[in-house]
């Protein structure tokens, strides 16, 4: 059995594509309604089919745990797990941006931690619809030693799903990339309100890409994690803003339909990790504080 734990979009394309019969949601603390969750799926390819997920019993003892929440939510999620779920169950963490993914590996370091991440879309257009917006690929790499054993084991059976699943040893520097990205786009759709291509003629984004690409490179060299160029940096964010012209992302879509954003994982981690080796980062700072009022407001 795989469980699942935060039944938004990520948590219902994993549930929708494994064995009907081996997935199961984690019901939150003081959920009372546990009827079955009904929602239809369009599949990449166009099909639909109704799906149906039960909800994990105090009596099953699930071999793999997916934490599909948003990643303010994370650390509270495993705590709501850690009390029952048996000390070597591989836990999965498909958070968004950094600094959940390490907050969790060093709470439990001698559990099986592993962070996943994914370019498959998903999106809900409505509470019981699912859409399978686009195929990509998953990335899963431990984060604890205890994890190290598990990674081959974990990728065998989240493949049952038919998703591209490989395996990647350095997981956190292929979360640095994709925070990157988040950081030089998702802040300025969400303060321009705008699809993720209209950025690149904003006159927010052409004044500030720059500084934060910089400030962006400059901590990827004091931690070990570079050389890391400004100009490439704004290169790949910008090969994925036009890639992408025409979507809406989430830090916008969030803001849209008044939920919190991941800002304080995004351009806000950068501005703790800055914090914490005395290296100035004001162009991250102000997108930080500009959506955090956004979003507040
Ligand atoms: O967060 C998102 O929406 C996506 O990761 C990205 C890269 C901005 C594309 O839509």
């Amino acid at each position: 059995m795989i469980a699942i734990l935060g039944a938004g979009a990520m948590g219902r394309l994993w549930a929708a594509s494994l064995p009907a019969h081996e997935t199961a949601f984690v019901p939150r603390p003081g959920q009372t309604n546990t009827a079955p969750a009904h929602f239809h799926f369009q599949e990449a390819d166009g099909h639909s089919r109704q799906v149906t997920v039960s909800w994990l019993s105090a009596a099953d003892s699930p071999a793999l745990v997916l934490i599909t929440t948003k990643a303010g939510d994370s650390t509270e999620a495993v705590e709501h797990l850690a009390d029952w779920l048996p000390a070597t169950t591989p836990i999965v963490l498909f958070q968004n941006g950094l600094g959940s993914q390490q907050a969790v590996a060093e709470r439990w370091p001698d559990r099986p931690v592993l962070a996943a991440t994914t370019t498959e879309g998903a999106n809900r257009p409505a509470p019981d619809q699912l859409v399978h917006a686009g195929t990509g690929d998953t990335w899963i790499g431990p984060l604890t030693k205890p994890a190290e054993q598990n990674l081959y084991g974990v990728i065998a059976r989240l493949s049952a799903s038919g998703l591209s699943i490989h395996a990647e040893q350095d997981i956190l520097g292929r979360l640095w990339q994709k925070l990157i990205i988040n950081a030089g786009i998702n802040p300025f759709t969400a303060l321009l309100n705008c699809r993720n291509g209209d950025i690149l003629s904003a006159d927010l984004y052409r004044a500030h890409i720059d500084g934060l690409c910089q400030e962006i490179a400059g901590l990827m060299d004091t931690i070990g994690r570079g050389p890391a160029d400004a100009k490439d940096l704004r290169q790949s964010i910008e090969a994925v803003a036009r890639g992408t012209a025409q979507n809406i992302s989430s830090m916008r879509s969030d803001v849209l339909s008044g939920k919190r954003t991941e800002i304080d994982y995004i351009n806000g981690y950068i501005v703790r990790l800055g914090q914490s080796l005395n290296i100035a980062t004001p162009v991250n700072r102000m997108l930080t504080e500009q959506v955090q009022q956004l979003s507040s407001g």
